[in-house]
């Protein structure tokens, strides 16, 4: 099976035809910046895009994937010039992340609400960004976002 994964095509092999997307980036592919949170598609951290949406890919099976533009942490740069590197930059000026390990999910649901909205509201943000963080950094992350926003504007 073909997967378009950050621009590339990339031949994989799911154990099953169920095998969810996110093991085949990083048991497969070692794109391991996506994370495996809940495995249950609730709390963000295994969050790519899928032709620029954001999408659990714990619970999506990557045979359905096929034909379609799967963007990973380790691509959003590049598939999002303008917001991925505000977004970034944003991230460091505002400390975001404490352990870190949800922030690859937070930082791609960041760039798909910027997609679709450059200048979200607190209600946009708080409605787009439905990630989990254990470490409690919603504050700084919703700093980050209006940053990015004026940043990329
Ligand atoms: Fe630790 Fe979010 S920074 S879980």
């Amino acid at each position: 099976m073909q997967l378009n994964i950050n621009d590339r095509p990339q031949k994989v092999a799911p154990a099953d035809p169920e095998m969810p997307l996110l093991w085949i980036l990083r048991e497969q592919l070692g794109l391991t910046g996506t994370k495996y949170g809940c495995g249950a598609g609730i709390c963000g951290a295994c969050t790519v895009h899928v032709d620029g949406a954001p999408l659990r890919s714990c619970v999506t099976p990557a045979a359905a994937l096929a034909g379609r533009r799967i963007t990973t942490i380790e691509g959003l740069a590049a598939a999002a010039p303008k917001h991925g590197a505000a977004l970034q930059q944003a991230w460091i000026e505002h400390q975001v992340p404490q352990c870190g390990y949800c922030q690859s999910g937070m930082l791609m649901a960041a760039a798909a609400l910027l997609a679709s909205t450059s200048r979200p509201t607190d209600e946009q943000i708080d409605a787009a960004i439905t990630n989990l963080c254990r470490c409690g950094t919603y504050p700084r992350v919703k700093a980050a976002i209006k940053r990015a926003a004026g940043m990329a504007t």
